[in-house]
C-alpha cells in the first residue's frame, strides 16, 4: 500500500517542504505559495495548504514525511487565529495529544501581525509554543518563531524575504539541489499557470460555482456552503452631502431561511467588480489565444461559459493531498470577471513573480522582474501600492504579457470577501430577516492624483435598492452579555448585566445592532405578565464620537428617540465631536468626565458589566482601555497594577471585547 513515505528512491532523496498557513485576508496565503514556488524552482518538492484544508488526523504523518514543515500564520480579530486554521488549531490544542506527536519533525513559524494591534502576532506565538510542547524540533539555522510586522519599513515582506531565504538555504543544503536556470524558471512558472484545464461549455451550460465558497465564511448562514442572496432594501447616505466622508446605511433583505444571528454578529460580503472592469477584462480577452474563431468579439468572449478543472502540475510529493483550488467550476467569463477575479485589487510581489515569465518584450520583462525582486521594493511601492494600481491596470499596461486564457485565470487572485459588523437586523429584533450595515466608503487620492475607491464599500455604495448582494453571516463574541453565554430565557437574571459600548465612527455599527436587539426585548417584556423587568435598572451606555455634529453624527434621531423613551435604562453622554471645538474631544475624554466615570465604575467595577469597543482606528481601543483603567484608579480606588489585572480578568471572562479594523 502507498504510504506518505512511499515513492521512488530518487523522489525520496529530494527534500520535501511542507508549507502550512492560516490567512484571513490573503497575505499569508500569498506568501505560503510564494515560498512553495521558490522551493520548487530549487528542485525541491513542496506543497502549501491552509491548515483547515487538511484532515487534522493526518497532519502528524504528513509532517513526518516532510524534510521541513514551515508555518505562515497571520493574526486576525483581536489576537485570534484566522478562520481557515481555526478547526486545525482547535485540534492541536487538545489536551490528550501525545507530547511526542511531532517528534522528529523540523518546524519553523513565521507570524504575520501588526504592532498597532494590542495582541501582536498572538496566533503565531501560541502556535509556536504549542508545537514545541508537541515535540517539534527547530529547523536548524532558522529561528523557531519569527515575527513580521505590517508597520516595518517593507511591511511583512521584508521579514518574509530574509526568513524564506534561510528556510530554503537550510532545506536545499540538506539535499544538494541545483538551482534552475532562467529558462527553466520561466518554463516552470508557465507550467504552473497552465495547470488549469479549461473547456468551453455550450452557451446554455449551467453555471456551477461550488468550490468557490467552500470556506468557513459564515457559520450562521442557513444555506450550507452557499452564500445568501440578499436584496438591497435601503441604501441611504448618512453623512451630510457636503462632507468629505461618505458613509451609508444599507439594509439588505435576507432570503427566507432558518436564520439565527444576533446583534454584534458580522456580515461577510462578497463584492463584485463594476461593469467597466468587466468590459476592460473583455478587451483583454481579445488578445487571448485559444478561443474558437467564431468567438471574435468582446461580448461573445465574455459570454463564453467555461468549465475549469485543475490538473496537478505542481511538484508536490505524489502521496500528499492535492492543493485545493478556489475557483468556480463552471461559469461565464463575464461572471469570472464580475464575481471571482480580483481584477481591481492591488498586486503583491508574487503577482509580478508569476507575471514576468509571460513577457515577450525584454524591457517589459526586466521591469516586471524588478517589481518581483526584493531590491525593487521602492518601485513596487511607488508604482503599485501607493498608486493602488490594480491587477487589471498592470495587465493592460504590459502589452507584451498576453498569457493564454487558462493562465490568465490563474494569475489573477480571487476576490476575498470583506466583513462588516451588522448594524441591526437580528431576527429577534424588529428587523426580521435583514442585515443592516453602516458602511464608510473608502475613497482616497493617490500621490499621482488617481482616485482609489474601495472594492467592497464602493460596490455596496453603488448598489441601489433591488440589487442583489451575496453574503454570509458569522457569529461574533460581541453579543448582549446575557446572550454571550447561554440565553436570557435559560438564566432569567433579575437584572441583565450592564454593558458599556464605545463605538466611534462606523464602530457604532455593532452597538446599534445590540441596542436594537435590547429594545425589542424590552418591548416584548412590556407586553408580558407584569413581573419585574430585568431591564429596569440603568444598564446600557453608549459612547459615540465623530468629527462634527452636523456632518457625521450617525443615527442622531434614533439615539434621541431612545433617550427620550428609555432613559431609565439607557445612557448616552454628548458625543465627542473632535472638530467642533478648538480643543479636539475624543471618546476617551468623555469616559473621564465626572458623571460618565461614576457610571462606568458602577457598570464595570461594581455590577460585573461588560466593555465593548469597536471602530476603525487600530490605536483607539488601547486608548479607551487606558481611560477605563484610569477610571478604575480614580473612581474605583485601585492601584495601576490592580487596574491592569482587573481589565485582564474582564477580558478572560469575556467581558472586555474589541472589534477593530
Ligand atoms: C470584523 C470587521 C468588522 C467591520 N465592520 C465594518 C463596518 O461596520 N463598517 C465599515 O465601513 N467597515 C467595516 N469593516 C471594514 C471592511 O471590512 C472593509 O475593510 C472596508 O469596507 C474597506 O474595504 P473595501 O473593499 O471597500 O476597500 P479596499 O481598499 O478594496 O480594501 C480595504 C482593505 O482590505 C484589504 N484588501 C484590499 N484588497 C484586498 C484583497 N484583494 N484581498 C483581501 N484583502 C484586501 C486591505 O487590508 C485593504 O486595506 C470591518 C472589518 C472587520 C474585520
Ligand atoms: C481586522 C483585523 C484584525 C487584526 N488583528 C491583529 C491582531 O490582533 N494582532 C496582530 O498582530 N495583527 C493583527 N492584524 C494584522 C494582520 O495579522 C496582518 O495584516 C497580516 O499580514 C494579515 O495577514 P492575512 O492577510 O494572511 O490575514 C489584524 C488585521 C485585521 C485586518
Amino acid at each position: 500500500a502507498q504510504t506518505l513515505l512511499s515513492g521512488g528512491m530518487a523522489e525520496r532523496n529530494r527534500a520535501r517542504l511542507l508549507v502550512l498557513y492560516g490567512s484571513q485576508t490573503g497575505t499569508a496565503q500569498d506568501l505560503a505559495h510564494t515560498l512553495r514556488r521558490r522551493a520548487q524552482s530549487l528542485n525541491l518538492q513542496a506543497a502549501a495548504y491552509a491548515l483547515d484544508d487538511l484532515d487534522a488526523e493526518m497532519l502528524p504523518a504528513l509532517a513526518r514525511s516532510a524534510s521541513a514543515v514551515v508555518w505562515i500564520v497571520a493574526t486576525a480579530g483581536a489576537g485570534e487565529a484566522p478562520s481557515n486554521m481555526q478547526r486545525g488549531w482547535k485540534a492541536l490544542r487538545r489536551r490528550r495529544l501525545a507530547a511526542d506527536l511531532f517528534e522528529g519533525c523540523r518546524m519553523a513559524v513565521l507570524g504575520l501581525g501588526d504592532t498597532t494591534y494590542e495582541k501582536f502576532n498572538a496566533a503565531a506565538r501560541r502556535l509556536g509554543r504549542r508545537l514545541e510542547q508537541l515535540g517539534a524540533a527547530a529547523l536548524e539555522g532558522v529561528a523557531r518563531l519569527t515575527l513580521a510586522n505590517e508597520q516595518a519599513a517593507e511591511g511583512v515582506y521584508g521579514t518574509f524575504e530574509g526568513w524564506a531565504k534561510d528556510v530554503l538555504r537550510v532545506v536545499a543544503a540538506r539535499h544538494a539541489t541545483p538551482e534552475m536556470t532562467e529558462e527553466e524558471l520561466q518554463q516552470s512558472a508557465r507550467q504552473e499557470a497552465l495547470s488549469l484545464s479549461l473547456a468551453f461549455a455550450g452557451a446554455g451550460a449551467e453555471s456551477d460555482v461550488g468550490g468557490f465558497y467552500e470556506k468557513p465564511y459564515g457559520d450562521l448562514t442557513p444555506f450550507g456552503n452557499e452564500p445568501a442572496l440578499g436584496t438591497v432594501a435601503v441604501n441611504r447616505r448618512i453623512t451630510a452631502d457636503d462632507w468629505i466622508q461618505e458613509t451609508r446605511h444599507i439594509e439588505i433583505a435576507l432570503p427566507p431561511g432558518n436564520w439565527d444571528f444576533h446583534g454584534g454578529d458580522v456580515a461577510v460580503v462578497f463584492p463584485e467588480n463594476s461593469a467597466e472592469i468587466v468590459r476592460r477584462f473583455g478587451q483583454l480577452l481579445l488578445d487571448s489565444a485559444g478561443f474558437p474563431p467564431e468567438v471574435e468579439t468582446r461580448e461573445k468572449r465574455l459570454a463564453m461559459v467555461i468549465s475549469v478543472a485543475e490538473s496537478d502540475a505542481q511538484t508536490a510529493p505524489p502521496e500528499w493531498p492535492t492543493m485545493k483550488m478556489q475557483l468556480p467550476r463552471c461559469c461565464s467569463l463575464a461572471d469570472f470577471a464580475k464575481r471571482f477575479l480580483d481584477l481591481a485589487g492591488t498586486p503583491t510581489r508574487s503577482f509580478f513573480e508569476r507575471l514576468w515569465p509571460w513577457a515577450e518584450n525584454e524591457d517589459e520583462k526586466d521591469k516586471l522582474k524588478e517589481l518581483a525582486s526584493p531590491e525593487g521594493y521602492d518601485l513596487l511601492l511607488d508604482y503599485c501600492i501607493r498608486e493602488r494600481r490594480s491587477h487589471l491596470d498592470v495587465l493592460e499596461e504590459f502589452r507584451s504579457v498576453r498569457p493564454p486564457l487558462m493562465a490568465l485565470l490563474k494569475l489573477v487572485p480571487t476576490i476575498i470577501p470583506r466583513e462588516f459588523s451588522l448594524a441591526g437586523g437580528a431576527p429577534c429584533s424588529a428587523d426580521v430577516n435583514s442585515a443592516h450595515l453602516c458602511v464608510g466608503v473608502v475613497r482616497q487620492k493617490t500621490p499621482y492624483g488617481r482616485t482609489h475607491v474601495g472594492l467592497c464599500s464602493g460596490y455596496l455604495a453603488s448598489s441601489p435598492p433591488g440589487s442583489s448582494v451575496r453574503l454570509f453571516i458569522r457569529a461574533s463574541q460581541m453579543r448582549l452579555p446575557e446572550l454571550a453565554n447561554g440565553s436570557l430565557h435559560d438564566r432569567s437574571p433579575a437584572h441583565v448585566p450592564p454593558l458599556l459600548c464605545v463605538g466611534p465612527g462606523t464602530g457604532i455599527a455593532p452597538m446599534r445592532a445590540l441596542l436594537r436587539e435590547r429594545l425589542a426585548m424590552v418591548e416584548k417584556f412590556q407586553e408580558g405578565d407584569g413581573t419585574e423587568s430585568p431591564f429596569a435598572k440603568k444598564h446600557f451606555a453608549l459612547i459615540f464620537g465623530c468629527r462634527k455634529r452636523t456632518m457625521d453624527f450617525y443615527y442622531q434621531e434614533e439615539w434621541a428617540d431612545v433617550l427620550e423613551k428609555h432613559s431609565s435604562w439607557f445612557y448616552m453622554p454628548e458625543p465627542a465631536f473632535s472638530r467642533d471645538t478648538e480643543r479636539k474631544v475624543y471618546v476617551t475624554d468623555r469616559i473621564l468626565e465626572h458623571s460618565t466615570r461614576q457610571l462606568i465604575w458602577e457598570f464595570l467595577g461594581l455590577r460585573r458589566g461588560s466593555l465593548y469597543i469597536s471602530g476603525t482606528s487600530k490605536g483607539m481601543p488601547q486608548d479607551v482601555a487606558a481611560s477605563v483603567k484610569q477610571v478604575a484608579i480614580d473612581t474605583g480606588g485601585m492601584s495601576a497594577e490592580e487596574a491592569t489585572a482587573w481589565l485582564k480578568r474582564l477580558e478572560k471572562e469575556g467581558r472586555y471585547i474589541v472589534e477593530a479594523w
